[in-house]
């Protein structure tokens, strides 16, 4: 993978934000962020194909699937949508006999997740026979109290896994090396949740600072110099004239940096990782909104309600309004809710209301764009100005 270009377009596409209940507004999750042309997935819910069918994130593109928890709303989708992506088929019970299993190959899916993760793929493969045309790799993020090698399962690998799955301990608490390429690299830390969950930060290589080339042109006039060099100064070289003088590109700026957190009530531990991030995507299941919300009981209060919301290992707006300002995130987009809160405020006035005031509850503790995701939302992630 070494050569990656530079990234022009780095796109998130959510195809999924509802909890642990789809609705007619919502289904579960999953997020494409498209690296140019390339399509990174996470999470992968029931449906996820269907809705990757209905936007234009082409499935074809998939090049990493990262899980961040094995809660199925989060990975029921996977098995479907690998069998999709690597032309995969009906197989026979003794198939060793089927020509189709001798078409393992080209560029593997690399999948990433916490224990469970490769078990998962493999036995569901495995017991519904099912064939894939390419091959696939499971590298699986290990907790201290998890076991540090094995694959969780005694069923040998399926035919298309890639035996060279990693098993990747942590260093301090974190993943700090999850992924990584000239241009992008992935670094994960555990949050709190029900189960073992893990949140994902992708950082963005250093990209080409400000030019401004007219501060170039009389030194290069003066000792002839092709403009060419332009590109070189761009790339933030230094470039020795024919007179001796030296000129300086501008120095490279931060690039991009993404939180994407799975479900948790406390992801405290990627924290660090997350800091300055350009934009943080964080759950928010449940929300206190006395007026709006028909469900509402009498005795809430917004204290109760995030006792209850915490119990289920969940955050409320305020939560992960909080967690953007102890990190300085730049942009919050809420995301993961429960049914009660309809994913179509575009269109419908009443969803409308309610979703904005989920924003502002986020707002208490956060003075950010405050974002709530829906289903389709697509946006592209761009290099702030105040990148300097
Ligand atoms: C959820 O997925 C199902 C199955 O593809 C589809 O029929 C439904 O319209 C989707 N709902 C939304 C809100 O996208
Ligand atoms: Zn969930
Ligand atoms: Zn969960």
């Amino acid at each position: 993978m070494a050569g990656r270009r530079g990234l022009t377009t780095l796109n998130l596409t959510f195809l999924g934000t509802a909890s642990a209940q789809p609705s007619s507004t919502r289904n579960h999750s999953a997020l494409a962020l498209r690296l140019n042309a390339d399509v990174w997935l996470f999470d992968c819910g029931e449906a996820t194909q269907h809705q990757i069918q209905r936007s234009n994130v082409k499935m074809g593109k998939i090049e990493k699937i990262f899980i961040t928890h094995t809660h199925g709303d989060h990975i029921f989708g996977l098995l479907p949508l690998l069998a999709s992506r690597l032309n995969g088929a009906g197989g026979t019970a003794d198939g060793v006999e089927d020509p189709r299993i001798h078409m393992v190959q080209g560029d593997p899916i690399e999948i990433y997740g916490p224990l469970g993760t490769r078990a998962y793929i493999r036995n569901g493969l495995t017991y519904t026979h099912t064939l894939l045309g390419a091959p696939y790799v499971v590298h699986e993020l290990r907790l201290p109290s998890d076991p540090s090698d094995g694959d969780h399962t005694s069923l040998p690998p399926h035919v298309s896994e890639l035996p060279n799955g990693r098993n990747i301990p942590q260093t301090n608490g974190v993943w700090p090396d999850v992924y990584h390429d000239n241009i992008v690299s992935v670094a994960a830390a555990p949050i709190l949740h029900s189960v073992p969950c893990v949140g994902y930060v992708v950082t963005e290589a250093p990209v080409p600072g400000k030019m401004n080339p007219v501060k170039y042109i009389p030194d290069l006039k003066r000792t002839k110099t092709a403009m060419s060099v332009m590109s070189r100064l761009q790339q933030g070289e230094s470039v020795e004239l024919s007179d001796g003088t030296i000129l300086h590109g501008p120095p490279r700026r931060p690039g991009r940096k993404l939180a994407i957190l799975g479900d948790t009530y406390d992801p405290s531990s990627i924290a660090e990782l997350a800091s300055s991030a350009d934009l943080l995507i964080h759950e928010a299941t449940n929300a206190h909104l006395p007026t709006l919300d028909p469900n509402t009981k009498v005795e809430d209060t917004f204290e109760s309600v995030e006792a209850r919301t915490k119990s289920r290992g969940h955050s409320t707006p305020q939560m992960a309004g909080a967690f953007a300002t102890r990190i300085g995130a730049r942009q919050l987009v809420l995301n993961h809710f429960s049914a009660r809160y309809p994913g179509n405020d575009h269109i419908d006035p009443v969803a409308k209301s309610m979703m904005e005031a989920i924003a502002r509850l986020g707002g208490e503790h956060y003075g950010g764009k405050i974002t709530c995701a829906r289903d389709f939302m697509s946006f592209d992630v761009n290099i702030p100005e105040e990148h300097v």
